[in-house]
């Protein structure tokens, strides 16, 4: 068993769960979300107990799953309970799929691969107006996705004339602290925006606070400097497919009441359309906490994330 199997990680958009069984992969281990004729979710190892077949490959019969091979089906516990090629016969405890725990929260399937030692993490004194974007689909790791998004010296590059502004790529300092539980946060990070949300008009001067959540997701809060500028907190939930993808939500809590959906959605697909080449492009796609790559004074919040996946015993996805 790994460390990261007792964690809860993020799996699905709950909105995203439709009447088909989806597929997803956790930790590498390929597993089905499915939904009951009764409205419950199931999340089961996408592997028939019979032969082998996916089970995402079948569909749902009422309160159960059915394999697309021989046609088993399975409750939402993975209890087996028919094998039409022997009508009657009860099956044995022996033929059960693999099910696995999970829960809802922050509008999102969490799944955890064993008896878990951490909390989903909690969100406090957000604005009410949420917005998630994705699932995106990442060729890295999770840990170099989060720690891109805690990554402030590559914004005068990577978001050019939005984030950042090409004459001014320096990084003040700033100081890093902790909470009782060891995760990293910068209290203030001030930042020169040419653009810094979907509203904005003009460049302003933007206040940032960062918090690393858990090994895979982290937050942020920016506001502007000016009153009139909204309060906008973005959270990165990283759900860890494999040492070497992920799959990607941002969600948004913000206090601008005016611009739409669709205008704030699309300014964070902008931004994040960005990043993502230069994050596939990053080799090794995991994360070294070895020490092997370079590091400079702007780099405080990414050094002291990895030292903070080291002191959780992360192994997946960093190297
Ligand atoms: S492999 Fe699933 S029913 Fe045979
Ligand atoms: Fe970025």
């Amino acid at each position: 068993m790994l460390i990261e199997h007792s964690w809860w990680w993020p799996v699905a958009r709950v909105e995203d769960v439709g009447p088909d069984p989806q597929a997803l992969q956790l930790l590498g281990e390929r597993l089905v979300l499915w939904k009951t004729a009764g409205g419950d979710l199931s999340l089961l190892t996408d592997r028939c107990p019979h032969r082998g077949a996916r089970l995402s490959m079948g569909r749902v019969q009422g309160q159960s799953v059915q394999c697309p091979y021989h046609g088993w089906r399975f409750g939402a516990d993975g209890q087996c309970v028919a094998i039409p090629a022997q009508p009657g016969f009860t099956p044995p405890d022996s033929s059960r799929a693999c099910a696995h725990r999970l829960q809802l929260a922050h509008g999102l399937v969490w799944a955890a691969l064993a008896v878990p030692q951490h909390p989903v993490p909690l969100l406090k004194g957000l604005p009410d107006r949420r917005l998630i974007y994705g699932p995106f689909d990442v060729a890295t790791s999770a840990p170099r996705a989060v720690e891109n998004f805690l990554d402030t010296a590559h914004f005068a590059y990577v978001h050019e004339g939005w984030l950042g502004d090409a004459a001014h790529p320096e990084v003040p300092s700033y100081e890093v602290s902790h909470t009782d539980g060891g995760r990293p946060v910068i209290e203030c990070y001030r930042a020169w925006q040419p653009r810094a949300s979907a509203s904005a008009q003009d460049g302003a001067w933007v206040e940032y606070r960062y918090e690393v959540l858990s090994p895979y997701a982290a937050l942020l809060t920016k506001r502007g400097e000016q009153a009139s500028m909204a309060q906008d907190s973005y959270v990165i939930w990283a759900c860890p497919q494999t040492d070497g993808s992920c799959r990607l939500w941002f969600a948004q809590y913000t206090t601008d009441e005016h611009t739409p959906d669709d205008a704030l959605r699309d300014f964070q697909l902008a931004i994040f359309a960005q990043d993502q080449p230069i994050l596939e492009s990053q080799e090794p796609k995991a994360l070294p906490l070895s020490g092997s790559e370079a590091m400079s004074a702007a780099d405080r919040l990414s050094a002291a994330y990895r030292r903070y996946l080291k002191a959780c015993g992360i192994g997946a996805g960093v190297c």
